[in-house]
């Protein structure tokens, strides 16, 4: 069976058919891809541990799928375009070719300096094709990669690091976004302090910010690829790998304690990603695909890296931001490079969108075809605007819903076949089985019903435990509802059955598209010196989605408020890194507490909402007194 569906009606029948044999139609699907040995059973599951096992016994390698493969027939085509920060440098592009012979070599580098299979490395880079290749070396040779978000804090790498107990660290000098430099290598140092783990760390230079290099631990990136070439090490045999080997960890927040690693695995996870990325995008061979996600996060795994390389894309890189020079920079570079894709998320189409139409008039950007968003709730001004002005209302929009837990879209039209509806993710993709419940646990039947978002059947790209703590991975997403995978989304389902996600309903905040956990930034704000305790709220943000609003209270009269407020915002910057700073702060004498000491966290949402009038019952409140004075000096 092709994996790609042409019609609506090739929709319904591969969704029919996907749900009555599940087993059946994956296997067909995975039938598209190459293994080293054939699976001996598609389907082992169970969501009570959870168990879950896609594609047993098959060996691969998602390498040889998203390289080797495609050498014969397009080897000389673009896999990577790049575009660099500074629109004076000039763009790189990468062939399959190149991009298999620079993967092998650096795997090569990476086993000549210990790496083996199963061993966890850790990449902190800038959105540079080197960061690509660095991944995909990692997978040829089975080593585990947990890339890092180049915005994150030398504690929070730390973190990270030693959950994973990496022992390799690649990482680049320093990175540029806009006219910001970020001496990558510097924070890494910072984080080593607190990592024994770590045997070696790769540099590869880029900014020419000064650095240190320890001897014995740190090696240059070009030395390293100069040794192996003299070596004549060119050649690196993709190893061969168990479907349900991990492929990568990746970090992602929820609502209690310290960042979960979400772990993928080989087999599924490719197929999942290449089934998406071919129908949800209706990617055509020669068409440029430019999704402007950073590598950090699932959505630059997913659909940067593994997704498009695996299907033989032309995948387009952007290092820089969308707002420098100007913010006419994505049609720039739609303009220069004839996108024919365009992937980006709702944060970016508002923040573009206020800086007005001039940057838009002039580009030529006749060559779009098809617009994706993701990463939160698309408002509806800015779907319009997304359609209207960059689609000129011929480019159907892909409002994908999914996760970093989910591996690959799971909601979502696919271009130009599912009619589409302004705010909707509208269909499930074929595969997915998603149920609304209500708080008891009910499942809630029919059309036009609100309720909680879980899914009810495996998928071959959902996590499959997190790493180091399956406990953890079974009590957040399998414990909530018996014999479901629980997404923390809330979810509307219309008269015509089209899904519309509200929001989260876990003390998780969306900011930009980036998940923040409200305890991880209360922990950071409490580190600081005067802090007693703290609340972290979400509220509408025009341009974030949500920002954070912080409510606290200090030991001590402020010596000054506003240098105090800078400080908190500093620490929590230090601690997590500059996304998860607090966009207000409020000084409070008390929070809302009930008699056992929670904290009414929706009344501290209604009021940094602004709704103070309709904050609900506050007679469980052990003082409600701190209620009105917490209204009274809202921000
Ligand atoms: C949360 C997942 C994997 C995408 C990048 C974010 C929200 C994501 C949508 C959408 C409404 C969305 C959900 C979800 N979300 N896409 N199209 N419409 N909400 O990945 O950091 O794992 O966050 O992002 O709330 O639970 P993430």
């Amino acid at each position: 069976m092709d994996l790609r569906i042409r019609s609506f009606e090739e929709y319904q029948k591969a969704y029919q058919y996907s749900v009555e044999q599940p087993e059946d139609f994956w296997g067909d699907i995975a039938g598209n891809f190459v293994w080293k040995k054939k699976w001996d059973k598609v389907l082992d599951w169970n969501f009570k541990e959870p168990k879950i096992k896609w594609f047993e016994g098959g060996k691969l390698n998602i390498t040889e799928n998203c390289l080797d493969r495609h050498l014969e027939e397009r080897g000389d085509e673009p896999a990577i375009i790049w575009e660099s920060n500074d629109p004076d440098e000039h763009h790189r592009v990468l062939t399959y070719k190149n991009l298999h012979q620079k993967v092998c070599l650096f795997a090569n580098v990476l086993k000549n300096n210990g790496a083996k299979k199963g061993d966890r490395i850790c990449i902190y880079m800038p959105m540079i094709p080197e960061l690509a290749i660095a991944v995909l070396a990692c997978a040829r040779i089975g080593a585990i990669h947990s890339v890092i978000f180049g915005g994150f804090s030398a504690q929070s790498i730390a973190d990270r690091i030693q959950d994973a107990q990496c022992n390799i660290v690649v990482t680049a000098d320093g990175s540029f976004r806009g006219t910001k430099e970020v001496g990558l290598k510097n924070v890494m140092d910072d984080a080593l302090v607190q990592c024994p783990s770590v045997q070696k760390v790769i540099v590869l230079t880029r900014s020419r910010t000064p650095v240190s290099m320890i001897k014995g631990r740190d090696v240059w990136w070009i030395d390293e690829i100069h040794k192996a070439e003299t070596l004549g090490q060119v050649d690196c045999p993709a190893e061969e790998m168990d479907a349900e080997d991990p492929l990568f960890i990746l970090y992602t927040s929820g609502s209690t304690g310290k960042p979960k690693g979400v772990v993928h695995t080989c087999g599924g996870y490719m197929v999942y990603t290449g089934y998406t990325f071919q129908n949800v995008f209706q990617y055509n061979s020669g068409d440029v695909y430019f999704c402007t996600a950073d590598i950090g996060w699932i959505t630059g795994h997913s659909y940067i890296v593994y997704g498009p390389l695996s299907q033989g894309a032309a995948t387009l890189m952007f290092e820089g931001i969308p707002t420098w020079p100007d913010a006419g920079r994505f049609w720039d570079i739609v303009d220069k490079f004839k996108v024919n894709i365009l992937y980006t998320a709702p944060t970016a189409i508002r923040s573009l969108m206020q800086h007005g139409l001039s940057f838009v008039e002039g580009k030529d950007l006749s060559s779009l075809r098809v617009l994706g968003s993701v990463g939160e709730p698309i408002n509806e001004e800015a779907w319009h605007w997304f359609n209207e002005q960059i689609g000129k209302k011929k480019c159907p929009i892909v409002d994908t819903w999914w996760q970093t837990e989910n591996g690959g879209i799971l909601i979502s039209p696919l271009a130009g076949i599912t009619p589409t509806k302004p705010c909707y993710a509208t269909l499930p993709l074929p595969g997915v089985q998603p149920v609304l419940v209500d708080e008891k646990g009910e499942i809630l039947e029919g059309n036009n019903v609100t309720g909680n978002l879980c899914i009810k059947f495996p998928w071959p790209g959902m996590l499959r435990t997190t790493y180091g703590d399956h406990e953890r991975c079974r009590t957040t997403y399998f414990a909530t509802y018996e014999n479901m995978y629980f997404t923390g989304d809330g979810c509307l389902r219309d008269e015509d059955g089209y899904y519309r996600i509200t929001g989260r309903v876990d003390d998780v905040i969306n900011v930009s598209g980036h998940r923040i956990g409200t305890a991880e930034v209360e922990n950071a704000i409490n580190m600081f010196t005067d802090v007693i305790e703290s609340a972290v709220v979400g509220y509408p943000h025009d341009i974030k989605g949500q920002g954070l609003y912080a409510y606290v209270v200090l030991s001590k009269e402020a010596r000054d408020v506003e240098l105090t407020k800078k400080d908190i915002a500093a620490t929590v910057s230090r601690l997590i890194g500059p996304i998860a700073r607090p966009d207000k702060i409020q000084f409070v004498y008390g929070l809302p507490k009930t008699r056992s000491g929670k904290i009414m966290r929706r009344i501290l949402r209604k009021i940094a909402e602004g709704e103070i009038n309709n904050l609900g019952d506050t007679s469980t409140l052990l003082d409600p007194a701190v209620v009105d004075e917490i209204k009274n000096n809202r921000l």
